[in-house]
């Protein structure tokens, strides 16, 4: 029996990995004090329990979990990387003595819906859509992560549980919408736990993405949802501050977004933006793909151009000295991407991490037909195939809503990331058109408004104050 703790096993596996196979593979191995605060999501029982650990690395969750369990309690864990496996039979040989390690892919491995405990902290990266075969068909995935999720969640016995360290990105967005809607259908959301900082608790695996537990079990959906929206990654999780919500208080739109936290009270009379007439689309010139039309000059017949450069402030100011061309030509009128002339919204679709707000929203009024670079979401009152430019006053009020404080709140509670999604502002509460237009006759879209009178003229407007 080695004499090295499963946590030294975790520092040595993690200081000795080969900086070529960790980008690979995604190896950023779990520090014991975030592999306890996981483990300790698990519900105590005196019965041996089966644990499956999927791409266990140095094996530090399975072990954690296995300490924690009964006697009589048994581990299999996958690891493809024939080190960090061996890293694994060590770790665990400490605190179990049934013990499979399968140095192997998860996905070449067929396992049984029989586990009691599924603990994972799988590869982050983006893959192109695949569809993983399920009992009931398929589900479609966008990341590794979630593909191994739905491996782990499938492997769960009935009344099994599950525990998973992943980024915060499968609660929102586009891309995990059938992952989400898949896994909200088939097992019970237990536990959410966001780390708030992003780089304390991989200190040592330079992590930059926002971090969570997840805990879901294979059972009906329990009445309430434990949520820690600033998890820190010491000590014990359960005396940290935390909040019992039903599941219906987190959930958004047919999309299933998951929220952090309940909905500020203040904007549950608002409808969503969709509901209110308003979507929103994604500039369409993918500037690569259309470099022949891209010119530094006016032309006649051509259009202008928006890029995130041309927005300033609330404003948006066009043409702008930047290294990036301000017109179209003519050629682009075949290629789908003029939108009508009229008045817009145009939001910034990354936002930059030291930006004051994540939604940068900026009013446009063009007398021509223009075109918007794909790094713009633009708000528009028609549909996903049809632009239609929004009344004036609207444009300035939406303007000016999507600037107040209560929205950037609300956004940052949707979305742990920098990029604003067009999916998720569709969901945004949103007031009436009419009650738009009355904000921006109490308000003018200009830089020299700030902050607080922005935010005063709207509690003013809805009576919050
Ligand atoms: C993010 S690391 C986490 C390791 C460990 N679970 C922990 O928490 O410290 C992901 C692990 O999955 C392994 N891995 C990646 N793809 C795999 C696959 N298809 N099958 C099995 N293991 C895989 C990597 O080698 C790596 O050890």
């Amino acid at each position: 029996m080695t004499s090295k703790t499963i946590a030294q096993i975790r520092n040595e596996a993690a200081a000795s990995l080969s900086p070529e196979r960790q980008q690979q593979w995604e190896q950023f191995l779990t520090p014991a004090p975030v592999a306890e605060q996981a483990a300790s999501l698990f519900t105590p029982t005196c019965n041996p329990v089966r644990i499956l650990d999927l791409g266990s690395g140095s094996g530090i969750l399975s072990a954690v979990t296995a300490k924690r369990s009964s006697h009589g309690s048994s581990v299999v864990a996958i690891e493809q990387d024939p080190a960090l496996a061996a890293d694994s039979e060590a770790s665990l040989r400490q605190v179990c003595d049934d013990v499979e390690v399968i140095n192997k892919s998860i996905f070449d491995v067929l396992l049984e819906s029989s586990f009691d405990r599924v603990i994972l902290n799988p590869p982050y990266k983006k893959i192109s859509p695949t569809v993983i075969v399920t009992s009931g068909g398929g589900v479609k995935v966008t990341n590794l992560y979630a593909a191994f999720l739905v491996t782990a969640i499938q492997a769960l016995a009935s009344g099994g549980e599950c525990v998973a360290i992943i980024p915060r990105s499968w609660m929102n967005g586009d891309y995990f919408k059938d992952f989400r809607k898949w896994m909200l259908s088939k097992c019970s959301l237990d536990v959410l736990a966001v780390y708030e900082s992003r780089q304390e608790h991989f200190k040592d695996m330079n992590i930059l993405q926002e971090i969570m537990l997840v805990k879901v079990s294979k059972q009906p959906q329990t009445k309430k949802v434990t949520v820690y929206a600033d998890a820190m990654p010491v000590g014990s999780l359960e005396r940290q501050p935390h909040e019992s919500v039903a599941l219906k208080a987190l959930l958004m739109g047919r999309d299933r977004i998951v929220r952090v936290r309940q909905q500020d009270p203040r904007l549950s009379n608002f409808r969503t933006m969709a509901d209110q007439g308003l979507w929103v689309s994604t500039g369409k010139l993918v500037w690569f793909r259309n470099r022949d039309v891209l010119s530094d000059v006016e032309e006649p017949d051509g259009h202008p151009l928006y890029w995130s450069d041309n927005q300033d402030g609330m404003v948006t100011v066009h043409p702008v000295e930047c290294d990036r061309e301000q017109w179209v030509t003519n050629k682009a009128d075949s290629r789908k991407v003029v939108l009508p002339a009229g008045s817009y919204c145009l939001v910034n679709r990354f936002s930059a991490k030291e930006q004051r707000h994540r939604i940068y929203a900026s009013y446009l009024r063009s007398g021509v037909g223009f075109v918007a670079d794909n790094k713009l979401n633009y708000v528009h009152q028609g549909t996903s195939r049809q632009t239609v430019p929004l009344d004036d006053k609207a444009a300035r009020g939406l303007t000016l809503w999507l600037s107040s404080s209560i929205i950037d709140e609300w956004y940052r509670q949707v979305s742990g990331s920098t990029q604003v999604n067009a999916t998720d502002l569709r969901q945004m509460p949103c007031p009436t058109k009419n009650q738009l237009a009355t904000l921006s006759d109490l308000l003018p879209v200009s830089n020299d408004v700030g902050q607080d009178r922005i935010d005063e003229t709207i509690e003013r407007l809805f009576s919050w104050a």
